[in-house]
């Protein structure tokens, strides 16, 4: 039971309403297939530790012998589903994801060497992209996966050097994050090969585990307004992590 009494009372949710960004990304609105290029967990549970190992690429499930091409400015997008295959049933409220389940959404790449192969730990990270909540208009990156059926798209930046990469999609879910270690974290990773002119190496990176502190205003946090809304009181939301990288 992951999620806010607040919650439940407010949207009449199922008892398991994870997500999992699980089976697959597009570059430039081509879809790559199911798994094709992907390291994702064979469940949708989330980690919840943030010193967890898992929080690089997910638990380890399903594995993939294939790096995806993609150039240097392309737009990628990464699928979420209720569950592994996409929605749970037929007319699932809570694919790709429940409603309640607001939060951030975020990009990161790290340079390896052979992404096929590459360790999900011990690599350096840099953040090409993320969205978490826009005052304005009260809405959450969770917000715009749903409105998206699944998908979250951002592009690689042009500046990008060529190589293998792993791509590290998270989605955190903090219905519930108003308690140290209930902040749910959903993510995959991607194998990507990136080609073009660039030539940006990041003067700093973070660690997964590492990168994220529990008590992270962005990871523990009441995200309910006076009214009960999941819309943060109006104010701003602290996204964890580093600046994305500007190029
Ligand atoms: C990566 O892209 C480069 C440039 O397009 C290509 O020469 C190389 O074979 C690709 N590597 C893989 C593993 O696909």
């Amino acid at each position: 039971m992951k999620f806010s009494f607040v919650a439940l009372l407010a949207c009449g949710l199922t008892v398991n309403a994870h997500a999992i960004f699980q089976q697959k990304i597009s570059v430039n609105g081509q879809d790559k297939g199911q798994l094709t290029g992907i390291r994702a967990p064979n469940n949708n549970n989330p980690v919840q530790n943030v010193n967890d190992q898992n929080m690089a690429c997910g638990q380890p499930g399903s594995k993939s012998n294939t790096v995806v091409n993609v150039n240097a400015g392309d737009r990628i997008g990464a699928y979420f589903g209720h569950v592994i295959g996409g929605a749970q049933f037929p007319n699932d409220r809570d694919h790709p994801i429940a409603a309640s389940h607001k939060g951030p959404v975020q990009a990161y790449l790290a340079k390896v060497d052979n992404a096929a192969t590459a360790s999900s730990n011990g690599q350096k990270w840099f953040k090409i992209w993320h969205e978490g909540f826009d005052q304005g208009s009260r809405k959450w990156g969770v917000d715009t996966v749903i409105q998206n059926q699944g998908w979250t798209y951002f592009n690689i930046p042009q500046c990008i050097a060529p190589g293998q990469y792993l791509l590290r999609v998270e989605l955190l879910a903090l219905h519930s994050a108003n308690q140290q270690g209930q902040a749910q974290f959903y993510k995959s990773c991607a194998q990507i090969n990136i080609s073009g002119s660039g030539s940006f190496t990041p003067s700093q990176t973070v660690s997964f585990p590492g990168a994220y502190q529990a008590n992270h205003p962005g990871i523990l946090t009441s995200i309910y307004g006076l009214t009960g809304q999941p819309d943060n009181g109006g104010k701003s939301y602290s996204i964890p992590g580093p600046a994305p990288i500007s190029c």
